[in-house]
């Protein structure tokens, strides 16, 4: 579909995935399966040009990410010179590595906030989902460091059959940490997630029984801390608009410069992504093949085509539909009106809660 560039928006947010460099084995990873070699990221001078780019186009807010960010030794660097560009910076960190010395030294280079995840809030079950022993002591020293600094805090849980039942006291660990805002993300089952769907599946009424309860919980912590939640998608009626529309609000950069729409992009065989290293993030956001492959509503089919949602959730998520049905134009398979609804369905109640996480690399 030929794109009208006077239609087009600039990207709000910038995922910067600075390294795949990761301490933690998190059997939901979203990385794609094969990662990116540390002697293809790219150096600093190409980043920092990157994101006085970002900031030109639009840009508001930048991402730092990874993998783990703090994996770079230049972080402090490069979150000075998205500062400098004007970015709105968040630091999305496992926070294992991360001592008090080093996180000043980010706040004094200009970071605005900084985002957690935490597995679980009892810490045995938290390291062994981390498939790293020590990472929830780490997290909690991190958090108290965060909140000295009086830098803003999001915790990011991420919710599977595991840890399902204890959201109530993941929440009451945010507010204690002292952040400000905590994101309840049941896990999207694309990259790693996949081989471990099974295993982490919560059953239905689990994962009806938490919607109900976060929006109890709400409730009872309004005025103290922001709850933000993500249904979990295999058990909706509707799919989400992924990314707010493919190549509408947001793009990511993998750490060898290749721009993509989602990080699960490169999971859809046949797209073509341009690398920050041989055109503007401006051409790339404009023109790139895999931006324009699914912006918009004209690369539909039925029943997307002819339905009055689709310019409230796009079709759903492109990568799902691929990992699903192998048919990257087909409606997500989480909505009820997909003529493959069953097979999503099917998919859901497939685990026994007896599976083992397959670890990366392991
Ligand atoms: Fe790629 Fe949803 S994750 S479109």
């Amino acid at each position: 579909m030929a794109n009208d560039a006077k239609a087009l928006n600039p990207p709000l947010g910038m995922l910067a995935e600075l390294t795949h460099r990761c301490p933690l084995a998190c059997p939901y990873c979203s990385n794609p399966l094969k990662l990116e070699p540390r002697d293809t990221e790219l150096d600093t001078g190409t980043w920092v040009r990157v994101f006085k780019e970002a900031a030109a186009l639009g840009v508001l807010q930048v991402h730092l990410s990874g993998g783990e960010p703090a994996s770079r030794r230049d972080l402090e660097e490069l979150t000075a010179a998205a500062h400098e560009a004007g970015l709105y910076t968040n630091l999305i960190t496992s926070a294992v590595g991360v001592n008090q010395k080093r996180i000043a030294a980010l706040a004094d280079a200009g970071l605005d906030h900084v985002q957690i995840s935490i597995q679980d809030s009892k810490p045995e079950s938290a390291d062994r989902i981390a498939g790293y022993e020590g990472a929830y002591r780490q997290k909690i020293a991190l958090a108290e460091a965060v909140s000295k600094l009086r830098l803003l805090l999001t915790v990011n849980a991420v919710i599977h059959r595991h840890n399902i039942a204890r959201i109530p006291e993941m929440i009451q660990m945010a507010v204690d940490l002292g952040a400000q805002r905590i994101e309840i993300a049941h896990v999207q089952y694309y990259g790693w997630a996949v081989p471990n769907r099974a295993a982490l599946m919560p059953g239905r009424k689990e994962a009806e029984a938490a919607v109900k309860r976060i929006e109890e919980l709400r409730r009872d912590y309004h005025g103290r801390i922001v709850i933000d939640a993500v249904t979990p998608d295999y058990f909706a009626k509707f799919p989400k608009a992924c990314m707010g529309g493919w190549g509408k609000r947001s793009l990511n950069v993998t750490p060898m410069g290749r721009v993509l729409p989602c990080h699960a992009a490169e999971s859809i065989p046949g797209l073509e992504f341009w690398n920050v290293r041989d055109h503007s993030l401006a051409d790339i956001w404009a023109k790139s093949p895999a931006f324009e492959a699914f912006r918009g509503t004209a690369w539909m089919k039925e029943p997307c085509l002819s339905c009055a949602h689709k310019e409230r959730d796009f079709g759903g998520c492109r990568c799902q539909a691929f990992a699903v049905l192998g048919d990257a134009r087909a409606a997500d398979p989480v909505c009820h009106l997909s003529p493959q609804h069953a097979r999503m369905v099917e998919l859901a109640e497939a685990g026994t809660g007896d599976e083992p996480f397959v670890y990366r690399g392991r």
